[in-house]
């Protein structure tokens, strides 16, 4: 009878220090596998429980630190829990040591996580064997049986055998290397600082790399052999973030060394192992005439968030998987802080601005959940990883720095992780941080647990009457229908509300008080024109106004646009469109604001006026209403014509600028607007002429490939180069090129191959769903799809992973009948009670359910308008 029922694993026995060796065959994927577990007790016990899943386990042996004499034992297992439990032959004493050795072997994983094997294919088309690990969140316990929760933290001594030829990499340095027989060479590392082990790492594989020194610490990029030649950015960019968080934080970087490794198939975007940051080859490496703009930022974006969580994550660890967001919110925060910083250049607050307003679209339904919640099962665990943890919990941290100040905010963050380093921490040790800084003046604990223990987000409403200010507050809630969802008069948040105005301190963005109740009076001490609520948007709320506020502001966009910020701009087209979503603003009304864009000349708020009227239009041509969804374009078109007119097919321009023409052509060669589908045409043409090597401006090379791919010739040229050519940007671009097709047996095509992973890697799977999902030929097709393969699908991701909750969305958030919802319904019940069960399932039902509501509430509208 196995000894423990629990998920969690008991607090008895304390993994100190692991000695793990690994003898990889990376042919026949298979492993050996020796660890040797250095123990403490912390109270008395006869049971060593731990996590290990998938290992042949040959030997157990034990030792008791005093009698220093093996002993071997037997072990019992329960796979059902991913445990196994060690029968101590004595009474295991609190406060003693005891050391276990595990023999074992096992399969190297043919997913994507625990120790996995991928092939590829060098210049000369031979193929090569690597491996690596990806061990966030639960996959430790399949590379070596270990105490597999982040809490339990050690060091780790590790040891690997492989070919001559072959780099391996771990997370510290190399501290041997030894000559066996047969050609191998067994590398020792030296012992780690003390560590969860869902950061370790290994690597194995043909590998070459550049390096430079930064202050005591070796920073280097790897990549496979003909890559290297992409990775100078990754190096550059590396060398600053690293200079920038040291001095932010004030605690020098520990190790010796960190390697930034491009691995040629990966599931996520990036892993953050300490001193040893896996990336996909696409995340990582930037080529010079085929990577865009909005490449560079995502390389410099994703570097700096993996650095991030070195002291996020990796020096200070979130006890238990509930509080996921203090690693990923905190990443995600100080990912675009320190670009802002010294990437200033990049605009990346364009970025976060979208992804902000993306994340509290999701927040708004009823299948939302707070970020701090409890959590236990494997999938419960994967669900953590979506974009509520990353882009709520970064936005709360935005809307706190901006409340507190940029002073306060930066010591109670240095407080925090100097008090907490090599240790775990919940929630509320960062608030305490917070507080010890504030001093009692304001009890941040108090105010942030009304963000973190609660769904949702406030929508605040405000109306002007002569010099005073009421605002009010309740939860915004998507498409509420009081009779599905009562009103939860029980939210309740401490907002820092933000305003302009046109009086005095108009330019100048203060907290100027923070309403902690229903409803507040604002004294604005003078008569204004107009107030905007929510500066920069750094608050993480939406705001509707009195009749007259709304109309003093639309009059004041269509006169003096540029008294607001870009950020507000596009805020409130963000807001304005989700109020009429709710039917608190007439759908005609935020038209009626979006005429301004006739004036708008920076990228933010004509991204945001994109993606509000391109959801529209989505779902209209889904419909089959083509006539509405037409004119739904022609006015789009005429507010940004000149704008469009004025574009170059260049890569010229501010990153900002470049990212504009990059959106407003796709837009227009989309839609065959103006010249653009013959200019595009023509470039392509000559790039194919020239067999693909004529460099093609790569903010539009997307766009171009697109209306290339349009002819059966030219989607084959497109296709034989995604197979020929070494620059993952570039595949990119001719994958979503590809995915584009109106041909639904070449889209059928793309889908099978990539989930069979040979000419398109596995890895691109739920881009290419995405992307097929997106367009009429292939909505229904992509769902088709995810339900054939279902079972396939969840065995090479996972249930709950964030990559199986991109492929549920991107398969169904277009859908908006009747029929469709029932059907996905129906498919999602058959499967397990787990799968139905799923917070991206249960999303994407409500997701369908408000898109219907949308077309009752609006279509009517839509056409007597229009005609
Ligand atoms: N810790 C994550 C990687 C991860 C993601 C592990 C999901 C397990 C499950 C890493 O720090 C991360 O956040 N990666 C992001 C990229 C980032 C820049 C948003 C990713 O993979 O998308
Ligand atoms: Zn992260």
């Amino acid at each position: 009878l196995f000894p423990w029922a629990q998920i969690r694993l008991p607090t008895a026995i304390m993994p100190q220090r692991y000695e793990l060796s690994l003898h990889p065959n990376l042919t026949s994927m298979t492993f050996k596998g020796s660890v040797t577990i250095l123990l403490q007790a912390r109270q008395a016990t006869w049971n060593i429980i731990l996590h290990s899943t998938g290992h042949n386990i040959s030997r157990v042996t034990f030792m008791s630190a005093v009698s220093s004499q093996e002993k071997q034992v037997e072990i019992l297992e329960y796979p059902y829990h991913d445990q196994i439990a060690i029968v101590a032959p004595e009474a295991l004493l609190a406060g003693h040591s005891y050391s276990v050795k595990i023999e074992y072997s096992a399969n190297i994983s043919s997913s994507y996580c625990g120790f996995y094997g991928l092939t590829y294919r060098d210049e000369n088309n031979k193929r090569k064997y690597f491996a690596a690990t990806q061990f966030e969140p639960l996959a430790a316990r399949s590379a070596f049986p270990c105490f597999d929760e982040p809490a339990f933290k050690a060091t780790f001594i590790i040891k690997i055998i492989r070919d001559e030829q072959h780099t391996a990499l771990s997370n510290m340095p190399k501290k041997s290397s030894v000559s066996m027989e047969d050609g191998l060479v067994q590398d020792e590392f030296s012992e780690s600082v003390k560590m969860s082990t869902y950061l370790v790492a290994f690597i194995v594989g043909e590998m070459r790399n550049l390096s430079e020194d930064v202050n005591g610490t070796l920073v280097s990029v790897y990549t496979v052999p003909e890559k290297i030649g992409q990775a100078h950015h990754a190096l550059e960019t590396t060398v600053k973030l690293l200079e920038f968080y040291e001095n932010y934080f004030e605690i020098k970087y520990p190790l010796k060394k960190l390697d930034l490794v491009a691995i040629p198939d990966f599931e996520a975007g990036a892993m953050e192992n300490w001193g040893l940051l896996t990336f996909r080859e696409e995340t990582l490496l930037y080529d010079n005439t085929t990577s865009s703009v909005a490449d560079r930022k995502l390389v410099t974006k994703i570097i700096a968030h993996e650095l991030a969580h070195q002291w996020f994550g990796n020096l200070v660890t979130m006890q238990w998987w509930n509080d996921l967001w203090l690693n990923e919110g905190f990443a995600t925060f100080m990912e675009y802080f320190s670009l802002e910083k010294i990437f200033k250049e990049l605009y990346s607050y364009e970025d976060f601005l979208d992804a902000q307003l993306k994340t509290m679209k999701k927040d708004s339904l009823n299948s939302s959940h707070p970020i701090s919640s409890s959590v236990q099962s494997s999938e419960q665990i994967e669900e953590m990883f979506d974009s509520l943890s990353y882009f709520k919990g970064a936005s709360l941290l935005l809307m706190l720095k901006t409340f507190l100040s940029e002073d306060v905010f930066q010591h109670a963050v240095i407080l925090y992780l100097h008090n907490h380093s090599y240790a775990s921490t919940q929630s509320d040790d960062l608030w305490d941080s917070f507080n010890e800084v504030t001093n009692k003046t304001l009890d941040v604990k108090r105010m942030m647990k009304t963000w973190t223990l609660q769904k949702g987000f406030p929508l605040v409403t405000v109306q002007r009457k002569g010099t005073e200010l009421f605002i009010q507050q309740e939860r915004f809630f998507s498409g509420r229908k009081p009779e599905i969802y009562p009103v939860d008069a029980s939210y309740l948040w401490h907002i820092p509300i933000t305003y302009v105005t046109d009086g005095r301190n108009y330019s100048e963005y203060r907290a100027v008080s923070l309403l902690d109740k229903k409803s507040d009076i604002i004294n604005l001490t003078e008569q204004v024109q107009w107030v905007k609520v929510n500066t920069n948007m750094t608050g993480y709320y939406i705001v509707h106004y009195a009749d007259d506020d709304w109309a003093a502001l639309i009059t004041l966009l269509k006169t003096n646009p540029y008294v607001l910020s870009d950020k507000d701009r596009a805020n409130l087209i963000n807001n304005i469109f989700e109020l009429a979503g709710l039917g608190k603003v007439p759908l005609q009304r935020a038209f009626s604001l979006m005429d301004y864009l006739i004036n708008e000349n920076q990228t933010a708020p004509i991204a945001e006026a994109l993606f509000q009227t391109g959801l529209i239009y989505d779902l209209l041509e889904k419909l089959g209403h083509m006539d509405l969804a037409s004119r739904l374009v022609s006015r789009v078109h005429k507010l940004l014509q000149s704008q469009i007119q004025r574009q170059a097919w260049t890569d010229e321009g501010t990153p900002s600028a470049r990212e504009l023409r990059s959106a407003l052509l796709e837009f227009a060669c989309t839609h065959s607007l103006e010249n653009c589908t013959t200019t595009a045409m023509k470039l392509f043409d000559d790039w194919v002429a020239s067999n693909g090597t004529y460099s093609l401006p790569t903010d539009v090379m997307t766009t171009v490939f697109k209306v290339g791919a349009k002819t059966e010739k030219g989607w084959s040229f497109l296709l034989s180069m995604y197979i020929s050519i070494g620059s993952e940007a570039e595949k990119n671009k001719i994958l979503e090129a590809l995915a584009s097709s109106e041909d639904v047996r070449k889209l059928y095509w793309l889908m099978k191959s990539s989930l069979d992973g040979d000419i398109i890697r596995t890895q691109k799977l739920s881009q290419v769903i995405r992307a097929v999902g997106r367009h009429f030929a292939g909505h229904l097709l992509a769902w088709d799809f995810v339900k054939e393969n279902w079972n396939k699908l969840v065995q090479k991701f996972h249930l709950g992973s964030y990559t199986m909750q991109s492929i549920v969305a991107g398969s169904t958030h277009l859908f908006s009948t009747k029929a469709h919802l029932s059907e996905v319904q129906a498919f999602f019940e058959s499967q397990s009670e787990a799968t139905f069960r799923l917070r991206c399932v249960q999303e994407a039902l409500e997701v369908i359910q408000l898109n219907i509501q949308w077309m009752e509430k609006n279509l009517k509208a839509l056409i007597q308008w229009y005609i």
